[in-house]
């Protein structure tokens, strides 16, 4: 299982020392979670976040966008230094276009699916994304419970991209620690974020539990 820590749950006033202690203890990428203050009830990053962080990390950056109308913010990410950007199904009406728009920017193409979003939304556009992302909490908020019928969603899309010979990567996030990550590895997801377990202890230990080397 890869981790992608979430800086949310950093010190945002010290971003680069929490980005340098998961880094040196081999996270895979970094999630950056941008809240637009309307599809999500939280503001928090935007692309000069991305640009600030570019340089401070060779770790991947990954762009986890819950903004609506993600197509005004897609060429500022990639100018930004982003390397995956993930959009959600539920904030455009367009997400077959905005998908190709962001492999047009050269940037990895993921998309995310709210809790209550059916994965069949998605059927036209596994074939251009490089990621799928599973929310495993309702997003706006670090800290929340893992809700458990989402480990169901993750093994349907494992199935569906097997059956169609896919190979996008499945992430999970939201309310993943050492006690959910078991079932989520178990259902086929490839990457897992996690922002309040990584940060809330010694981002080090925490990250090889998660990984399977604790
Ligand atoms: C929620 C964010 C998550 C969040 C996960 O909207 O997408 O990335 O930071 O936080 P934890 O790991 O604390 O549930
Ligand atoms: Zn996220």
């Amino acid at each position: 299982m890869k981790i992608a820590p979430s800086i949310l749950s950093a010190d945002f006033a010290d971003l680069a020392t929490g980005v340098a202690a998961v880094e040196a203890a081999g996270a895979d990428r970094l999630h950056i979670d941008v809240m637009d203050g309307h599809f999500v009830p939280n503001l928090t990053f935007g692309p000069d976040t991305v640009r600030a962080l570019r340089p401070r990390t060779s770790l991947p950056l990954e762009v986890h966008l819950m903004a609506d109308d993600p197509d005004r913010w897609i060429a500022g990410f990639a100018d930004a230094g982003t390397d995956i950007l993930l959009v959600h199904q539920e904030a455009t009406a367009h997400l077959y276009g905005t998908l190709q728009t962001i492999a047009a920017h050269h940037v990895q193409a993921g998309v995310v699916l709210n809790p209550g979003t059916p994965l069949n939304t998605l059927d036209e556009v596994l074939p251009l994304v490089d990621q799928v992302l599973i929310m495993t909490v309702n997003p706006g908020f670090g800290g929340q419970h893992f809700l458990p019928a989402m480990t169901a969603k993750v093994a349907a899309l494992a199935k569906t991209r097997t059956a169609r010979g896919l190979n996008f990567a499945i992430e999970v996030d939201g309310g993943i620690n050492d006690q959910t990550i078991g079932d989520v590895t178990a259902a086929g997801a490839d990457i897992a974020v996690a922002g309040s377990y990584i940060f809330g202890g010694d981002p080090a230990q925490r990250l090889a539990k998660l990984e399977g080397r604790a």
